[in-house]
């Protein structure tokens, strides 16, 4: 983080001024140690891609108090983080325009959907919390909520204002203007939802679209940098339905095409949505191929009577006819009741720990699945000081160790695996220490 002190009427020129000199400063100096002096941070967050910027640069970082705003002009490094409405921030603007004619890659935001209707609030918030607490690069959250929930969202996300390390927007449940009234008497409203995105969404290239019932244990940038490893002709990430065909679901009951030999879920789903907007469709409707916007209402108009899982059902149908365009990630960055429930078969988790966990069914509300409810909790309960964050490791391992007599318990360790790394890897004081 850089802070750049000015007297407010020549902060423009001046700032540019400082700054360059502190640039080539930190340039030469290349990685720099992280904190103390601001060069240093600057530098480390070059090239560290932001890695540590936050925390790393300690308490001179938050300059605040709205009496030093009448005096100084502050800018923050990173122009996609919100200023505080106390501090004139003007130069941001300036400093972006400058950076990019340093030809510096200006920091990619990470832009993260959900879709909250009914009792999904806290659930929803402790999903966001995961990934603000791990994820280095700063995050867009596009959060689509029922009305009545807007208000609580509001509230609770500006509190972590301060943060500075996401941004959001909320949004009503919409849907495409032209057939509006249809698609609400043919779906629940909110489980057809992220079928729009990349058309509501036209501004954004990518996006990571998850369900609530999601709980991030390592960084956003590791599942969002999949991305750059699609082939030239996938468009979309998802993870297998099932490991064991002998409990799937769609080899067993479907009575609709499917992706591969189990289907896919779309609880955690990556998107290129550029290509999804760009791509004509393989179908069984025509022999014309359907760009995604045409494609959605033949298709639920077909299936309607046969699909059980709603949107994930078309997403099924859409990639089975064009199977080329799907990366199909493994299970531990999906990670369900279904892996472990009736035995642990996802073998990836059990080798490397579990990266997302998709607490499906209902169980961190409920007794049945106690391990998935200890994780859920403790992340829950957890708020965003290092202490809190570097100490839920302890009593969630012994809440864990509470849940051996059920089968995902017996495997409780894959529960923490990649969180303690994730924790060590991000909070760590020294490098020595557990
Ligand atoms: C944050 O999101 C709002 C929309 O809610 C947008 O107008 C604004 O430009 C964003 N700010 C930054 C710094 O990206
Ligand atoms: C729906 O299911 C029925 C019964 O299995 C089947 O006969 C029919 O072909 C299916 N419809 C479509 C559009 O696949
Ligand atoms: C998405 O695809 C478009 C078109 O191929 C490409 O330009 C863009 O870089 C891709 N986005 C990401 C994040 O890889
Ligand atoms: C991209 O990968 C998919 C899945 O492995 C494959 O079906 C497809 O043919 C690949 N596309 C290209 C252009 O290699
Ligand atoms: C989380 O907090 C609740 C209530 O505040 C408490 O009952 C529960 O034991 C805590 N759980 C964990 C795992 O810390």
């Amino acid at each position: 983080i850089l802070c750049i002190r000015a007297p407010c009427l020549a902060c423009r020129v001046c700032s540019i001024n400082v700054y360059r000199i502190q640039l080539a400063v930190s340039l030469e100096e290349g990685a720099g140690g992280g904190g103390g002096k601001p060069q240093a941070a600057v530098a480390s967050w070059l090239a560290g891609g932001g890695r540590g910027a936050v925390r790393g640069a300690g308490p001179a970082a938050h300059p605040g108090g709205s009496d030093r705003c009448k005096d100084f002009s502050l800018c923050y490094w990173n122009p996609y983080w919100m200023l505080p409405s106390d501090v004139c921030g003007m130069n941001c603007f300036w400093e972006a325009a400058f950076r990019y004619s340093l030809k510096i890659q200006p920091v990619e935001k990470m832009h993260l959907a959900v879709v909250a209707c009914g009792e999904r609030l806290e659930e929803t918030m402790t999903m966001l919390k995961s990934a603000i607490i791990f994820s280095i690069k700063p995050l867009q959250f596009h959060i689509f909520a029922e009305d009545q929930l807007h208000h609580s969202f509001k509230g609770r996300l500006d509190d972590w204002s301060f943060l500075q390390t996401f941004n959001y927007t909320l949004y009503p449940i919409t849907f495409p203007s032209e057939n509006a009234a249809e698609w609400k008497k043919l779906f629940k409203p909110c489980a057809s939802q992220r079928l729009f995105l990349p058309l509501i969404l036209k501004e954004v290239d990518s996006l990571l679209y998850v369900d609530t019932d999601i709980l991030f244990l390592r960084p956003i940038d590791d599942i969002w940098s999949l991305l750059k490893k699609f082939n030239s002709t996938q468009i979309a990430a998802m993870a297998p339905e099932h490991e064991e065909p002998r409990i799937g679901w769609y080899n067993r009951f479907a009575r609709h095409p499917y992706y591969g030999k189990t289907g896919v879920n779309s609880g955690v789903m990556l998107m290129n949505m550029t290509r999804m907007r760009r791509k004509y469709f393989k179908n069984d409707m025509t022999t014309v191929r359907l760009q995604w916007g045409d494609i959605l209402m033949p298709l639920l108009k077909k299936y309607k009577l046969n699909i059980t899982w709603g949107d994930q059902d078309l997403l099924n149908i859409m990639f089975f006819h064009n199977p080329e365009s799907l990366f199909v990630f493994p299970c531990q960055w999906n990670y369900r009741p279904d892996h472990c429930i009736y035995g642990s078969n996802c073998q990836e988790a059990e080798e490397e720990g579990i990266f997302i966990l998709h607490g499906n069914r209902g169980v961190y509300h409920d007794d049945k699945q106690p391990a998935f409810r200890a994780v859920y909790e403790a992340l829950r309960n957890c708020s965003f000081e290092d202490d809190n964050i570097r100490s839920l490791l302890k009593p969630l391992e012994l809440e864990l160790q509470k849940t051996v007599h059920t089968y995902c318990g017996k495997i409780y360790k894959i529960f923490i695996k990649q969180l303690a790394k994730s924790v060590r890897d991000r909070y760590a004081r020294s490098p020595k220490e557990k």
